[in-house]
């Protein structure tokens, strides 16, 4: 890995995997759904080169400026295009300006800059604003939601994204919490989950109790699975549709996706395995790849990444997002 991705703030997850999957060549395009802090997109830009093109799309304007100087430093200026928003608009947005990517990557979820400033309201470890926004563009924040939604609707969000079994009695305490009083930062979130889930027995659990119910407002604050959703249809209409249709795939282009949890690992092993079923893609590497014991032991966050990696059959064709 190059130095390029050794900036403080957030540590690419299964770098030399990602390189050895996409296998970036000289001259190729690279299309960075989740750019970060461009540790990623820096290394492959390295190996595309001056000749090569990265495409760098985030839906937090501050990660995005970063990323673009970081990746202008090693590929140039003008090898550079940048684009704010969600990834799931991107196919479209690369199909009206001409762009196909020879590879993608959507580093899913967020960076360590964004976890650990507490403005963000993303953890429970530090007090802070219960908003959970990736972006200011998204039109709702955790606050808003836990003000609002029915105890039903908040105990099936929470069951559903959080895969929290005690969540009907979670919504429970939130709903009568907010009566005396609004619940309007992350420690009282926090506290008020942790005094509704019963002391595990036995060995005393590592993860605390919040970490599920955070993790569902976080989901459903940044459509965490519908983004995910759009952006694999648009990767399968892609592979699916004529060579000749001006689209946002080339012809062979490789699609890799870092999932964090098991809802959106589903989502993206059923996406992948019905463009191989169809004869649309091949598997780069059978299964997923994860990090090992060194990248754990550094870094921590490495440890629940899942990396799957598809390559479109490049005869089949590439086209419309
Ligand atoms: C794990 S970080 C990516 C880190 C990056 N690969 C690197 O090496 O620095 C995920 C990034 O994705 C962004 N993000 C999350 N969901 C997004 C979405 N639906 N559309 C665009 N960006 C998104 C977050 O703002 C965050 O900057």
């Amino acid at each position: 890995m190059s130095d390029a991705s050794e900036q403080p703030g957030h540590v690419p997850v299964l770098p030399a995997e990602v390189l050895e999957l996409l296998v970036p060549a000289a001259g190729e395009t690279y299309v960075d759904c989740t750019a970060g802090l461009g540790g990623h997109a820096a290394a492959v830009g390295e190996l595309v080169g001056p000749s090569g093109r990265v495409v760098l799309n985030d839906l937090d304007p501050g990660n995005l400026a970063r990323a673009v100087v970081r990746v202008r430093g090693v590929i140039g200026e003008d090898r550079v295009v940048a684009v704010e928003g969600n990834f799931a608009d991107l196919p479209r947005e690369l199909g009206r300006r001409g762009i196909r990517a020879d590879m993608v990557l959507a580093d899913l979820g967020f960076a360590s800059s964004q976890m650990d400033d507490p403005g963000r309201g993303l953890s429970f470890r530090n007090d802070g604003p219960l908003d959970m926004r990736m972006g200011p563009s998204l039109p709702i924040t955790a606050a808003e939601l836990v003000a609002t939604l029915p105890e039903g609707d908040m105990a099936h969000l929470i069951r559903e994204f959080g895969e929290e079994k005690h969540a009907r009695a979670v919504a429970r305490k939130v709903v009568a919490a907010r009566q005396d009083s609004p619940i309007e930062t992350t420690r009282q979130l926090a506290e008020i989950v942790r005094s509704a889930i019963p002391r595990a027995r036995g060995p005393v659990s590592r993860i605390d109790p919040a970490t599920r119910t955070f993790q569902a407002f976080r989901i459903a604050v940044n459509d965490e699975l519908g983004s995910l959703d759009r952006f694999l249809a648009a990767v399968t209409r892609g592979a699916a549709s004529a060579p000749s249709e001006d689209g946002w795939l080339a012809p062979g282009a490789r699609v890799a996706v870092i999932a964090f949890h098991s809802l959106e690992d589903r989502a993206v092993k059923r996406a992948f395995g019905d463009l191989v079923s169809r004869g649309l893609g091949e598997h780069v590497r059978r299964g997923i790849v994860q990090a090992g014991e060194d990248e754990v032991g550094r870094n921590p966050r490495a440890r629940s990444a899942k990396l799957r990696v598809v390559r479109l059959v490049a005869s089949e064709g590439a086209g419309a997002g």
